[in-house]
């Protein structure tokens, strides 16, 4: 073995670390999981000490499998826009709200008014949205001022790690332009909107790029772990960004992008300049490899059906369903399904959206119900895809996610997008992105475009071929939305 080096993805459910050698081979892997909190309807937070101890705890794990082969660098990913607020001791001031959460819908309108929605998605990439960090640390300020006072800093939540791991605090642009106020042309901290908020810029921290070092891991994080003192610890990026860099998608290969049927759904396309949907329905991040990418987001992906099984065959296995709802032609006979249990994003960006099931007669079962949910999250990433496509056309997109894993709903989505789907022969996520970010800094195995080549590309190709089935039911659910708005 040589050159190892480790990546880690601090997900929304639990935390995995990889290592992978100089040639891109996952060499083992090590998971551990922590509990969501919903204190209040809308509200999601987790305890970074609950990160801290599974990451440590995943770490250890590593090194002791490595045995006597020391790792020689660290990157890191993880959920985006969660905010950590620390106090002058670097202590964590309150649990952190997450990407999902939808507790700032008036911090949203007050930094809309005060900077302006056009301006915003001019400098940021996008207006302000719920998950956001940026409307996070303005509800702060607004309902809990003892804690904002106390706080010194805020930081995304694998910067945090790098925190606790090195000491220093620093994150980069990928995770950075999901806070709400990075300048996306400047890749830094826009002084304008920060004034405009009456905020300082000294609560946000040090812009570094993706793949380069933030800090050393300390003598205590090395005592903890077992892994070597002043292991170099690299920036990473955001687990979007990460992952799409674990499966070889440079800004500098337009065309080609991603299509993730996780919990959300999400469709990522690569961009070599910071070119903003003008009604900011996609977000428009930086990469991590210096350049931009687009992100359509569908909030419940698999979460619609995971929903749906619990709710309607709690008992049932998803290869079963998936086998009931492939006996129903497409359409669903009629049936339509909105994803919207959790708000919306792209196009809606509508927190207070919500599900249905329209169109039901006698003649229905349970077969159409599910099926009406596969092709009801493939028409909402459809949705995604057509106020992308103008921006930037994508020709060809690698279908990852547990979703991506059903041949039934990767045949609908190719169908309804009317894009050709790769599936992945092997898919590493997030981490394993992040393990190529650090193994680029490491210089063992070439520049970043070097290490991009390594990802693996070859997959099953999903053509579409049913595309005309989808049009009449396309339709109908466009026409729902609006239809049943306030209702
Ligand atoms: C992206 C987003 C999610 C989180 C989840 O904008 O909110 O993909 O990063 O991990």
């Amino acid at each position: 073995m040589s050159a190892v080096t480790l990546g880690l993805d601090l997900g929304t459910t639990g935390v995995r670390v990889v290592a992978i050698d100089a040639t891109g081979a996952l060499l083992l892997e090590a998971n551990r999981g922590y509990p969501l909190r919903t204190p209040h309807p809308g509200w999601t937070e987790q305890d970074p000490a609950d990160w801290v101890a599974a990451t440590l705890d995943a770490l250890a794990e590593v090194a002791t499998r490595l045995g006597d082969e020391r790792p020689v660098a660290l990157g890191l990913s993880g959920q985006m826009h969660g905010m950590v607020a620390l106090d002058a001791t670097g202590a964590v001031v309150r649990p952190a709200p997450l990407w999902n959460d939808q507790r700032t819908g008036d911090a949203v309108k007050a930094i809309e008014e005060r900077v302006g929605r056009a301006e915003l998605i001019r400098r940021t990439g996008n207006p302000a949205i719920t998950g956001f960090q940026l409307p996070k640390v303005v509800w702060l300020r607004a309902a809990e001022p003892e804690a904002f006072a106390r706080t010194r800093q805020v930081l995304l939540p694998k910067d945090y790690l790098g925190f606790v791991l090195t000491g220093a605090m620093a994150t980069e642009p990928s995770d950075a332009s999901g806070v709400g106020c990075l300048n996306l042309a400047r890749r830094d901290w826009d002084d304008e909107i920060l004034a405009a908020l009456d905020l300082s810029r000294d609560l946000f921290p040090r812009v570094a790029a993706s793949d380069e070092v933030i800090g050393h891991l300390s003598a205590p994080m090395a005592l903890a772990t077992g892994l070597p003192l002043g292991l170099p610890v690299v920036a990473g990026g955001g687990d979007n960004a990460a992952a799409a860099i674990g499966l070889g998608l440079s800004s500098a290969r337009m065309g080609f992008g991603s299509v993730s049927l996780g919990t959300s759904g999400v469709i990522f396309a690569p961009l070599d300049a910071p070119t903003p949907d003008p009604l900011g329905r996609a977000h428009l991040f930086c990469h991590a490899d210096g350049g931009y990418h687009l992100l359509g987001v569908t909030l419940a992906a698999g979460g619609s059906l995971r929903w749906c099984r619990d709710v309607l065959a709690p008992n049932a296995t998803y290869d079963a369903l998936m086998a009931e709802a492939s006996t129903v032609a497409p359409g669903s006979g009629g049936v339509t399904f909105l994803p919207y249990l959790a708000g919306e994003r792209t196009p809606h960006l509508d927190p207070d959206a919500r599900g249905a099931w329209v169109g039901l007669s006698l003649a229905h079962g349970r077969a159409h119900l599910v099926r009406a949910v596969l092709e009801g999250v493939a028409f909402s990433l459809r949705d995604a895809l057509d106020v992308m496509q103008p921006i930037t056309p994508l020709f060809e997109l690698f279908a990852t996610g547990g979703g991506a894993r059903s041949p039934l709903w990767r045949g609908i989505v190719a169908d309804v997008l009317g894009v050709r789907l790769q599936k992945p022969r092997r898919e590493e996520g997030a981490a394993y992105g992040a393990a190529l970010l650090a193994l680029a800094n490491s210089g063992a195995a070439g520049s970043l475009q070097d290490v991009l080549a390594l990802a693996p590309r070859d997959g099953e190709a999903v053509k579409p071929n049913h595309e005309p089935a989808y049009a009449g039911a396309l339709a109908r659910y466009r026409d729902l939305y609006p239809a049943l708005k306030g209702s």
